[in-house]
């Protein structure tokens, strides 16, 4: 007999729709292989949210394209206290905006649903670059699961690699092409398109913050270090000890004079803990054809772990995009009940 386990998405926008999507599909698959029945509760907007009833995951999967107010299952102002009055407590599917100083909505949102003894699988990252140690601490205390493969390179697996992989092994340094956006601009600048129109390209693929500037300026590729950081390294860092610079003072001319010198300039995050301290920066850097990241291209990302007792362990690819995202979510869910 399947488990059946109640979901509810906040935040309906490129990722959100591709979740929607991805669980109706996926639904027979989930039933059959992992014994897991997936039940949409709600799906939450700004100003309200949709429910099941009068319409249903098939309907609204079929139909991405209508506007989520023009619905059957449309409840303006729907909030989700409200929607968690209605469940027993299953799984908040977060895909809400990422505001790295705030930490909202998903801040208010996480302690609600951990209190309520919800687990959470987040795409979003606002929240834990906030209050990282304070959320995890919290979802301890109440024996549910914090997910957040979503937030740190989603289709890339970073966070189970680091944490169950490398399980034992002291991480002493990570080194990633975290941002399949900013991968993507640097090429087609080297190509010679111009910036405006490289941003316009992966903004089309849904790849790139609702910010942009999170990605171009660098904290996009940082906030993934700090939680790489602090989840799989044990550290404690907060985004302000990170030195961040971005790649929108990066011209094609050196993109193009590093390329002629036989290296690839990238926008790489980094983390290394020596005698010396902890050091952690993200900025381009031109790579040697001998770095484990120098081959990467487009929207293709890579991370280095070198550890005490496993050596260097590089991983690369992954389906970019609000998809492979939302993907990435769903196997934090299948990997909270199985
Ligand atoms: N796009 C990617 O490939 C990607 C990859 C990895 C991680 N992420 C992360 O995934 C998250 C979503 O990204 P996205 O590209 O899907 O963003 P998006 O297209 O801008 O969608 C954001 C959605 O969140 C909703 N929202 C905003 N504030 C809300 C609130 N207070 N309550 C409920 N819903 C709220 C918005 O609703 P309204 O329409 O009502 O404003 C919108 O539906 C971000 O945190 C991002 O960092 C994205």
């Amino acid at each position: 007999m399947p488990i059946r386990i109640p979901v509810i998405l906040t935040g309906y926008g490129n990722v959100g729709k591709a979740f929607v999507r991805l669980i109706h599909e996926k639904a027979e698959y989930c039933r059959r292989r992992y014994g897991l029945d997936f039940e949409l509760a709600a799906v939450l907007r700004r100003s309200g949210g949709w429910v099941p009833e009068g319409d249903s995951l098939e309907a609204l999967a079929e139909t991405a394209g209508q506007a989520l107010e023009s619905r059957p299952g449309w409840r303006p102002g729907l909030r989700l206290e409200a929607v968690f009055e209605r469940h027993p407590p299953g799984v908040l599917a977060d895909c809400t905006p990422s505001n790295l100083k705030t930490g909202e909505p998903q801040l208010a949102f996480f302690h609600a649903a951990l209190d309520r003894g919800w687990h959470i699988a987040a795409a979003s990252k606002g929240a834990l670059c906030v209050d990282f140690r304070g959320l995890m601490s919290k979802a301890r205390v109440r024996g549910v699961a914090l997910k957040f493969s979503g937030a740190t390179a989603a289709a890339l697996p970073t966070l189970d690699l680091a944490t169950v992989s490398l399980a034992g092994a002291v991480i002493l340094g990570i080194e990633g092409i975290l941002t399949g956006a900013t991968n993507l601009i640097l090429g087609r600048l080297e190509a010679g398109i111009s910036f405006d129109a490289a941003l316009k390209e992966a903004q089309a693929k849904g790849i790139v913050e609702p910010d942009p500037s999170l990605d171009i300026d660098g904290w996009d590729t940082a906030v993934k270090i700090l939680l790489l950081a602090n989840a799989a390294a044990g550290l404690e860092l907060s985004l302000d000890e990170i030195a961040v610079e971005g790649i929108r003072h990066v011209s094609a001319e050196r993109l193009v004079r590093a390329r002629a010198e036989g290296r690839s300039i990238k926008l790489i995050g980094r983390l290394t803990r020596s005698e010396a301290g902890i050091k952690a920066d993200v900025g381009p850097r031109a790579i040697e054809p001998s770095h484990p990241l120098f081959g990467f291209n487009g929207t293709t990302k890579g991370v280095a772990f070198t550890t005490d007792s496993l050596g260097t362990i590089t991983v690369s690819g992954g389906k970019s995009g609000p998809f492979g995202t939302a993907a990435s979510v769903l196997k934090d869910i299948i990997n909270i009940y199985c």
